[in-house]
């Protein structure tokens, strides 16, 4: 036998010399929620772990987030009231771009304020944009609202707009508002390829969403894998400077074709079921949760992901150092 490649995994250290792959603190994400009208942080019961933040509990974790040396937080908005066009979240006043200065004031030069600009988190009916007289999401009158959205949150200082929302057009569309209000040099971060999820569902606890019925009429089909790649490559044509794919584990080919082809950053989203999924197990018993943590990011990042967005982002980052 000439061909052993085993001779490369005999030892700790000639594994280590060998692996292709490797996480670092600055690679990772934290997505992080704030609520208003708390005065203590609540736990998020499907996410063992996870809170929404008070303002001020929000300080002390990006600080926390910052030691461990995360590339960045994203920000999630839980407001306390919601209405049809979700205005909370133009709103300078609304909690995400109240978060966001304290973010930005916190966070100084080590990492990257981003925001979610969507209006699930806003709107009393829980869809991602305003609906027509029908109840069907309406793509353009919704691209209208993300683009006073961007504006606020460009005002509110965020360095990074997460476009979430799913709409034809988006990336296009907030790229023209922020360079006529003077925002040339704001990058967009795409979510290009994000599917229609059940994955979500320990979400939609975290924002308290109260949306009935599904996004199938604006999210992906988890069947299609080349209409992944066009909404990538649409994303990048109108601008936007990072590509995201979503939820991560499920779309790992998805996310291998995006890495391949893509002239952007690719980055992936290790979503709340994921997140959720994992934690149970381990709870039981069943699965070795540093080792399932460790190896699910691992695999994102072998599958092409340049980031990650996890929710374990400064535990692992703990544990890489
Ligand atoms: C939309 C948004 C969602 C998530 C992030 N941004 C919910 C959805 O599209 O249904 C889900 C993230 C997660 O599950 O961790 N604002």
């Amino acid at each position: 036998m000439i061909e052993r490649p085993r001779r490369l995994r005999s030892s700790p250290a000639m594994r280590r010399l060998v692996s292709e792959t490797r996480l670092h603190p600055a690679d990772l994400v934290l997505p992080m929620f704030v609520r208003e009208g708390v005065s203590e942080p609540v736990a998020i019961s499907s996410m063992p772990g996870v809170v929404q933040h008070t303002t001020e509990s929000l300080r002390p974790a990006i600080a926390e987030a910052a030691a461990a040396g995360v590339g960045g937080i994203m920000l999630f908005g839980v407001p306390e009231h919601k209405d049809a066009t979700g205005s909370g979240a133009t709103d300078p006043n609304g909690i995400l771009n109240v978060a966001t200065r304290i973010a930005v004031a916190e966070a100084g030069d080590a990492l990257v304020v981003q925001t979610d600009l969507c209006l699930d988190e806003f709107t009393d009916h829980g869809h991602c944009g305003v609906l027509d007289a029908s109840g069907y999401v309406d793509n353009d009158a919704t691209n209208q609202r993300y683009r006073e959205m961007a504006v606020a949150q460009a005002e509110a200082g965020s360095q990074l707009l997460g476009l979430s929302g799913m709409m034809d057009g988006q990336v296009a569309e907030v790229r023209d508002e922020l360079d006529a209000a003077g925002y040339a040099n704001l990058a967009l971060l795409g979510y290009a390829a994000k599917y229609a999820s059940a994955f979500y569902g320990p979400f939609r606890e975290a924002v308290q969403s109260s949306l009935e019925g599904d996004r199938r009429s604006y999210q992906l089909d988890p069947a299609n894998r080349r209409e992944g790649l066009r909404e990538i490559d649409l994303d990048v044509a109108e601008g936007a400077d990072i590509v995201m794919v979503k939820p991560a584990m499920s779309y790992l080919d998805v996310l291998a074709d995006a890495a391949a082809s893509s002239p952007v950053p690719v980055w992936a989203y290790q979503v709340s079921g994921e997140y959720a999924m994992i934690e149970a197990a381990a709870a039981n018993g069943w699965i070795d949760r540093r080792r399932a943590i460790e190896e699910s990011v691992v695999s994102i990042r072998r599958a092409g992901a340049d980031a990650v967005l996890t929710y374990w982002a400064v535990e692992l980052a703990g544990w890489i150092r």
